[in-house]
């Protein structure tokens, strides 16, 4: 069983699987978002640009229903560990949900962005959504009057952090990934580059990940129930 110490290193990438069991819906499980919305439609700037009362209405729904999220035990289980480590810590997330950071984790990087902020197309300014007119249908910028978009990073679009993630992944010993299906680029390759930089690589997934072929250990189940007994284990022995 794998012991941790203070100054092992540990890389965290976690996917809308973590969110699953405080009621988000994923993208691509049964009734998930993907099911019920074409993305071409509602997560790429070409939607935007022709349809951006649609796109709105989409991520307006999705913040709305954010709000009342509650964290569960696997977001917990991160920050005891966050704790454990200091510095040695950095969490990865697809996610855009704000889980993580009310959970209370700090060293987080998100890198398709978030349901939280909005930025005008026009001056560039970030905005946190809840200081926005959400009932016009298409919000505007409080300082230019710009057409404001969601803080998502789309299809189509490079995701954030990139540079940081990469020098992570070069540098981390162990990399964890949490509730992610392993199918979209380039988070999905990320578990490659740990691994040809030595890292030992372990995942928790409700279903095998597409990208299973290169992680050392893979536990089947539900987040919220295993990772906070693994933290446990990792950290006290
Ligand atoms: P997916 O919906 O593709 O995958 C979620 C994974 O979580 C699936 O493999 C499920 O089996 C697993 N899962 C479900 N419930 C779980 C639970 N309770 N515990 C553990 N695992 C569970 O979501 P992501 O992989 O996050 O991008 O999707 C990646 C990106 O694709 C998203 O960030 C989003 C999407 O299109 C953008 O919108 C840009």
């Amino acid at each position: 069983m794998l012991k941790l110490t203070p100054a092992t290193k540990v890389l965290v990438l976690t996917g809308a699987g973590i969110s699953a069991e405080s009621g988000i819906r994923t993208f691509r499980d049964s009734g998930g978002l993907w099911e019920n919305n074409r993305v071409e439609e509602v997560a790429t700037p070409e939607a935007f640009s022709s349809n951006p009362i649609k796109v709105w209405e989409f991520y307006r729904q999705r913040y709305e229903d954010s709000i009342s999220r509650k964290p569960n035990p696997a977001h917990f289980a991160l920050v005891k560990l966050e704790h454990f480590l200091g510095d040695n810590f950095l969490l990865v997330t697809q996610n855009v949900d704000c889980l993580h950071l009310k959970a209370g984790s700090k060293r987080v990087l998100e890198m398709h962005g978030s349901l939280a902020t909005c930025i005008c197309t026009h001056c560039h300014s970030k905005l946190a959504i809840k200081d926005i007119d959400l009932t016009k249908y298409i919000p505007t910028c409080p300082f230019c009057n710009g057409v404001l978009r969601p803080d998502i990073v789309w299809f189509g679009e490079i995701p954030h952090y990139l540079s940081l993630i990469d020098d992570a992944l070069r540098n981390c010993s162990i990399f964890l990934i949490v509730g992610t299906s392993g199918v979209v680029y380039p988070a999905a390759g990320f578990v490659l580059t740990a691994k040809l930089m030595g890292a030992k690589t372990i995942a928790i997934n409700l279903e095998k990940p597409d990208n299973l072929s290169y992680i050392d250990e893979f536990y089947q189940g539900k987040s919220g129930e295993i990772l906070p007994e693994l933290v446990d284990k990792w950290i006290n022995g």
